[in-house]
């Protein structure tokens, strides 16, 4: 007899699933398929020379930092970079304050380690990034979803829970062009967040991987930057961000922004997890970095995927039925779709996929709910004429379907 594995998986892991929505997503990958599913970046958009040429200059010219055993926190001259870059978006944090992490997901599974005791609460947007509740499972949380609007996260809301006598371990927000809804927190609801955060002494995990990818106005001024303006040092906010969309998400290298208090116990958690964020990949990203290449590569970055953004939402007026609504972000990857009340965007995905066309149903980003008629959908990946044809048969679909007749608008 052999062991039964299924009775010997710890009890966190058991809950983790791969939902059947993950499992129709697979048929994506079909040639003629467009898919607006993924979050991904455009491949044709990697800077690979310039990657290549930094890996190639690593190699020759500083072999041992790039293939040796590195510090836990991270390659120094990547760290010193980070660190005077989050400077000038007003963090005042000092190079020992960064941490490089093997990405934003390792990151949030750091935090989820040192965070969270079984049970023990924490607040997060609802819906919100799908990986972040992946992280935290098996730590077993209680998850207290928080309401949201096109100005981003109520605020009153989660002053409300305070004031009721909640006491999250923290509250997880995605605060620019959120992954999944595309909506950004407004100025003045940063300002009452922070100050909130500071009366109730309320850490919040701020998760920041698309605030550079702005197509309007200026860039948002990052909660860790507010909290600093009003205490003089980074106090409340854990910030947390990557190379992933600006360079590409295979170096896997993100970096997190934290209160001196917490850097060492950061730094144990990383060492359990893998030593260090691969020696490589961190030099690779530094000397694109110094050499400048962010300075000119993030402008085309803003300008294709804005013309890009504008493509799906000139199609999605055009061609969606009456009923249907959908945010118009300013900058990110996604727009939100609200169907009309008693549609099934999961139903509809098994149709659109018979029409080549797929997306994400909104349900997987909800911690708790049983929404059923709002979807994701991606505009960084495709291009503008592929935007357009797979709004259109989207739209058709959309338009065919009626779920137990004509929808009640
Ligand atoms: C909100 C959010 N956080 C974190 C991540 C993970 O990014 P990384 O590639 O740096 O692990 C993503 C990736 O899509 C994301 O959307």
């Amino acid at each position: 007899m052999g062991i039964n594995w299924s009775e010997r998986i710890a009890q966190g892991a058991r809950e983790m699933s791969s939902s059947a929505i993950r499992d129709l997503l697979k048929l994506t990958v079909q040639p003629e398929m467009i898919s607006f599913a993924g979050g991904l970046p455009a491949p044709e958009l990697f800077p690979s020379e310039e990657i290549g040429a930094a890996c190639a200059r690593a190699l020759a010219e500083t072999p041992a930092a790039a293939l040796q055993y590195g510090p836990t926190e991270g390659h120094g001259p990547l760290r010193e970079l980070i660190a005077s870059w989050m400077s000038d978006l007003g963090m005042q944090a000092s190079t020992g304050q960064v941490l490089i992490t093997s990405g934003s997901q390792q990151a949030l599974d750091m935090i989820g380690k040192l965070l969270i005791d079984p049970g023990a609460p924490i607040a997060v947007e609802n819906p919100t990034y799908l990986g972040a509740l992946q992280a935290w499972q098996p730590y077993r949380p209680q998850l207290l979803p928080l309401p949201m609007d096109d100005c981003g996260l109520d605020v009153d809301a989660l002053e409300s829970l305070l004031a009721a006598g909640a006491h999250p371990r923290f509250l997880y927000v995605v605060s620019s062009f959120q992954n999944p809804t595309g909506v950004t927190l407004a100025p003045e609801r940063r300002r009452a967040l922070v100050e909130l955060a500071a009366r109730y002494r309320l850490p919040i995990i701020e998760d920041d991987p698309y605030g550079e990818l702005y197509y309007e106005g200026v860039r948002a001024t990052p909660l860790a930057a507010i909290d600093c303006e009003l205490h003089g040092e980074l106090r409340h906010v854990i910030y947390l961000s990557t190379f992933s969309k600006l360079l590409t998400p295979g170096l896997r290298v993100g970096w997190i922004v934290a209160p001196p208090a917490l850097i060492d116990k950061l730094g144990q958690v990383k060492q359990g997890l893998d030593l260090h964020t691969g020696s490589l990949a961190q030099v690779a990203a530094y000397l694109t970095c110094r050499d400048g290449l962010l300075d000119h590569h993030v402008p085309v970055l803003r300008a294709t995927y804005g013309h890009r953004r504008d493509a799906m939402l000139a199609a999605m007026e055009s061609g969606m039925p009456a009923g249907v609504r959908w945010t118009r972000p300013t900058g990110g990857m996604f727009l939100w779709v609200s169907l009309p009340e008693g549609w099934d965007s999961a139903e509809l995905l098994g149709r659109a996929i018979t029409h080549q066309v797929a997306f994400v149903p909104g349900r997987t980003f909800y911690p708790a709910s049983d929404v059923t008629n709002t979807l994701r959908l991606n505009f960084s990946y495709s291009s503008p004429e592929l935007i357009a044809v797979g709004v259109a048969r989207l739209a058709a679909v959309a338009r065919d379907y009626a779920p137990g007749g004509l929808p009640q608008l």
